[in-house]
């Protein structure tokens, strides 16, 4: 039990949606009646529904939590639909989006509805690479992803349903953009302290 539950928590701490991961890593360590765990015995031997019911309860807590910010599935619908018919009509963000997602753009509007049910709401509906699916995009620079989260705000500003919801999503984005951002371009190289000024 002990050797698996730490190999999982090594693979979900390689993601680098770091809210997700701490809730991964701390249902692996429950499961595994590693220390603190309070699950009776009898259910050690069931294991599987053991995790699916902590995976539901999970669910059920950030559903909970994210409906008393009036944040449920038709609000990320309508927050996905406004954001990226925004970016669409934005002179620097939407050539680099429509370069690259023009004939796929339904496919992506679904992707980014199930990433954030996954994120908000714990849907489990993504299953996807965030930062292999930036990897290549033309034109993509680090300066495009301030505007990105300003436009996300403004968008936020028009209609999120109170000022909570607003903050959730805006923490949230500027975590992942930050954690793009760095997966992207940061180059450790460049803050060597034997690097001689160019
Ligand atoms: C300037 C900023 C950004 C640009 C230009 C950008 C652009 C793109 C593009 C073009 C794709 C489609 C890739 C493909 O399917 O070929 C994509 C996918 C995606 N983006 Fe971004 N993005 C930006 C920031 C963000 C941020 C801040 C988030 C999260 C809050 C995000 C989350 C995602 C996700 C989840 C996908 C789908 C990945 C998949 O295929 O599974 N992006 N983005």
């Amino acid at each position: 039990m002990i050797p698996e539950a730490k190999t999982e928590a090594a693979i979900d701490a390689q993601c680098c949606f770091a809210s997700q991961c701490l809730h991964l890593v701390a249902s692996t360590v429950y499961i595994s009646g590693v220390a603190g765990c309070d699950v009776p015995e009898f259910m050690m031997d069931t294991e599987i529904q053991g995790r699916a019911a902590h995976v539901a309860a999970i669910r059920e807590r950030a559903e909970a939590e994210m409906k008393a910010m009036g944040i449920d599935e038709a609000f990320i619908d309508r927050l996905v639909e406004t954001f990226y018919g925004r970016v669409l009509q934005h002179p620097t963000l939407g050539p680099v989006f429509d370069a690259r997602l023009s004939g796929r753009w339904p496919e992506h509007m679904h992707k980014m509805k199930s990433f954030w049910s996954s994120v908000a709401l714990r849907s489990g509906a993504y299953g996807g690479k965030p930062v292999q699916a930036h990897i290549g995009v033309s034109n993509l620079s680090a300066d495009l992803f301030p505007q990105w989260l300003a436009l996300f705000s403004e968008t936020l500003n028009d209609i999120a349903p109170n000022p909570e919801a607003k903050a959730w999503f805006m923490a949230t984005a500027e975590r992942i953009a930050r954690s793009l951002t760095l997966s992207l371009f940061y180059n450790p190289a460049l803050d060597d302290p034997q690097r001689k000024p160019a």
